[in-house]
């Protein structure tokens, strides 16, 4: 078995680098020249990752190689697992460009007996359609017959991706019983628990489950988080004190990066999904009601707003879908003059990613808001507490 990982992103590098731990040969494949001749060298493009830069630093160049030419790596490997992104665009529907971009080369070589395995979070049915139809045209081969083909969500969050490969089950579910069954052997070589499923549209289909399944239970605490201000209870006091067998009410806040704000469009997209919508919608919006806080906790135009925590969530450095960019839009907009920090960015990466300046003095900002679980500045912003908006309760928690 000789493997290859298309997209060495943040899915991709920590699987293949897992896998090439178990002592099989990957080779990963990278548009991004300058990643690929960092995987090489043995160095780890993504320091966030715990537990990644071991498993690069010891298998690069033996068992895990990295290049940024597709086509030897199909015409190289026999199991081929694909986890390049699928993002939406404007309209919210997604954008299959850069996956149409890497079946068309893996189809070029494809070979018979070849095993291909999606691990991209896509609409239900794209595996047994849109990517079966791009490998038979390509190759001249048929599905099911002269080469293989299932579908096996990622399932990693940022920071915990290489547990993950331990503590999570990995869905597999093929286009036939036979896909299923190849990828299942695949999976099994180094996976410790792997789980059939009936079919690809059941992997797929569980895989955006778990994405609204959050997204509406984070909706529900929004929700409940602003009941509780308008009654004057306090929240977290309140959520406690509902919980029990089967009540467990998520924390309220922010819903970024570029998994669970795109996954629920999947299904209202094709089939309206009222629910997931209405979720989407309630998450997205809580900017507004962070901004009539703020307009109220003595913000008006031209007043000086810092916000705490840039980064879709603490702990990962990445502007995609973070709502703080957006609450920066938004303020900005208002004529606010807005300020911001987060350990992960430096001043000048500030200023270039999300337009701000650096928030070096709390002491001047007339409002600041904590929008993520960052606690390196709660003795300072307890010290001023009555302009501090805490969005995911940190001054309070231990
Ligand atoms: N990052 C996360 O925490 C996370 C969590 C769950 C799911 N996912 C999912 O994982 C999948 C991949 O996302 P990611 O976070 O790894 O993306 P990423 O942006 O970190 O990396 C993607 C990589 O793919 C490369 N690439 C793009 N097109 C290519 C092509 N044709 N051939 C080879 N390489 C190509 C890019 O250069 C990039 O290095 C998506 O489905 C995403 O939704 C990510």
């Amino acid at each position: 078995m000789r493997i290859s990982v298309v997209g060495l992103g943040k899915a991709g590098l920590p699987l293949a680098a897992v896998i090439a731990d178990k002592g099989f040969d990957v080779l990963g494949v990278d548009l991004d020249k300058n990643k690929v001749e960092k995987i090489n060298k043995g160095i780890n493009p993504l320091e966030e990752e715990p537990g990644l830069k071991r498993l690069i630093s010891s298998n690069a160049g033996s068992h895990l190689k990295a290049t940024s030419d597709p086509i030897k790596a199909a015409k190289s490997c026999n199991v081929h697992i694909i986890v390049v992104p699928l993002f939406i665009g404007k309209n919210k529907k997604p954008d299959f460009s850069m996956l149409k971009n890497a079946l068309e080369s893996l189809a070029k070589c494809l070979k018979r007996n070849d095993i291909v395995i999606l691990e991209t979070t896509v609409p239900v049915g794209t595996t047994e359609n849109f990517v079966k139809k791009i490998l038979e045209k390509g190759s001249g081969l048929k599905a099911g017959r002269d080469f293989y083909l299932a579908y096996s969500p990622e399932r990693i969050m940022t920071g915990y991706s290489i547990s993950r490969y331990v503590d999570f089950p990995k869905l597999i579910g093929g286009i036939d019983e036979k896909s299923t069954e190849k990828a299942y052997k695949v999976y099994s070589s180094f996976i410790s628990t792997p789980v059939k499923v009936s079919n690809a549209r059941t992997a797929e289909l569980a895989k955006i489950a778990e994405g609204v399944y959050r997204d509406v239970n984070i909706a529900l605490a929004n929700e409940l988080f602003m009941a509780s201000e308008h009654y004057n209870v306090d929240f977290w006091e309140m959520r406690d004190a509902a919980k029990h067998e089967f009540c467990n009410i998520l924390e309220p806040g922010n819903v970024g990066g570029h998994c669970i704000p795109i996954y629920p469009w999947f299904l209202i997209n094709e089939l309206d999904a009222p629910l997931a919508k209405a979720a989407r919608e309630l998450n997205d919006g809580m900017i507004h009601y962070y901004m009539k806080k703020i307009e109220r906790l003595n913000g008006k135009k031209g007043k000086k707003v810092g916000i705490i925590g840039l980064s879709y969530r603490e702990g990962v450095k990445e502007k995609a879908y973070s709502r703080s960019a957006a609450l920066i839009d938004l303020l900005k907009k208002k004529g606010y003059d807005v300020y911001g920090i987060d350990p992960l960015y430096s001043k000048e990466e500030i200023k270039k990613e999300f337009g701000i300046n650096h928030l070096e003095n709390f002491n001047k900002m007339d409002v600041i808001i904590l929008m993520n679980e960052e606690f390196g500045y709660k003795d300072k912003l307890k010290r001023i507490k009555n302009k501090v908006i805490d969005v995911k309760n940190v001054l309070i928690k231990q």
